[in-house]
């Protein structure tokens, strides 16, 4: 029996990575999904793509930062499927500057779609969930809230930032007894085309890219880097009953990064 039937679920930055296989795994789950993306063009693909397998889905065109744009985004959703139960607030950017360098508005972007993102993303869902009678918001942090990364300092900070949000608001829910749960999840290094295009933060500077599956075999003590099926996996988890009494905690899923230090690889 699948374990989402019946359940909406939107997923923010749906249409590439991360977002894509967690909006594959819940429609394989039997969710309604909503493929949200700042690139409408291929949210349309992959929604279309769903529900050419049998699923329901709907793509959206939104661009996370945009408060006016989630008010009509979760209008739209309960026109279309009547409720929502789950938001995956996944949409995020990782940009790359030594702090001396980065423009002030580079980080303001960053900031704005990692953290004010999520802020909005759990604004707008949360009235509907209540509607709905429950929820789950499953927010995408990263292994960058727990451990610093040099020449990534406004990335680490919104994600540390999108970490304790969850707990903060995990409390808010759960002293409203609305039912809606909020948990984290931190993936380590995976192989996804966030790496590709990493934007500089420096003005002028051309996008650099990075090799992931190198960069999971020399740090990461499982040797490789994960997948984005792999995050979806725990996405599913904290989207069904089988999370039921977990509220404002975080998933791990790193290969081990966290766990502590490693003897150099030869
Ligand atoms: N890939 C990794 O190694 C890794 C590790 C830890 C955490 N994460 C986090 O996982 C999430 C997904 O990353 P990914 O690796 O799948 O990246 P990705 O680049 O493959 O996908 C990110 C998606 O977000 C969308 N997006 C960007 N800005 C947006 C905006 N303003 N509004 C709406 N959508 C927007 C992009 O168009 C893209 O489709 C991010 O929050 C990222 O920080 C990734």
């Amino acid at each position: 029996m699948a374990k989402l039937e019946g359940k909406v679920a939107f997923v923010t930055g749906g249409a590439s990575g991360i977002g894509a296989a967690s909006a594959a795994a819940l429609a394989r789950e039997g969710a309604a999904v909503v493929v949200s993306d700042l690139d409408g063009v291929r949210a349309e693909v992959l929604a279309e793509t769903l529900a050419g397998a049998g699923a329901l889905a709907m793509a959206l065109t939104q661009d996370v930062t945009d408060e006016t744009g989630w008010a009509k985004a979760v209008e739209a959703v309960e026109q279309r499927f009547g409720r929502l139960d789950i938001m995956v607030a996944n949409a995020g950017v990782a940009v790359m500057g030594l702090v001396t360098e980065m423009t002030l508005a580079a980080w303001r972007r960053q900031t704005a779609i990692n953290l004010d993102g999520v802020f909005l993303s759990a604004k707008y869902a949360i009235p509907a969930m209540r509607r709905a009678g429950s929820g789950s918001i499953i927010i995408m942090s990263s292994v960058a809230a727990f451990r610093g990364s040099a020449a990534f300092s406004g990335y680490c900070a919104s994600k540390a930032g999108a970490h304790i949000f969850a707990k903060a608001l995990a409390l808010e829910c759960a002293g409203i007894g609305d039912k809606v749960r909020v948990n984290s999840i931190h993936p380590g290094v995976i192989d996804t085309p966030l790496w590709d295009t990493i934007p500089l933060g420096n003005a002028g500077q051309q996008p650099r890219r990075i090799d992931a599956n190198r960069m999971g075999h020399n740090d990461v003590p499982m040797g490789r880097a994960g997948t984005a099926d792999e995050v979806a996996e725990a996405v599913v988890f904290l989207a069904s009953d089988a999370s039921s009494f977990m509220t404002g905690a975080e998933l791990v899923l790193d290969g081990g990064m966290t766990a502590g230090a490693m003897p150099r690889k030869k």
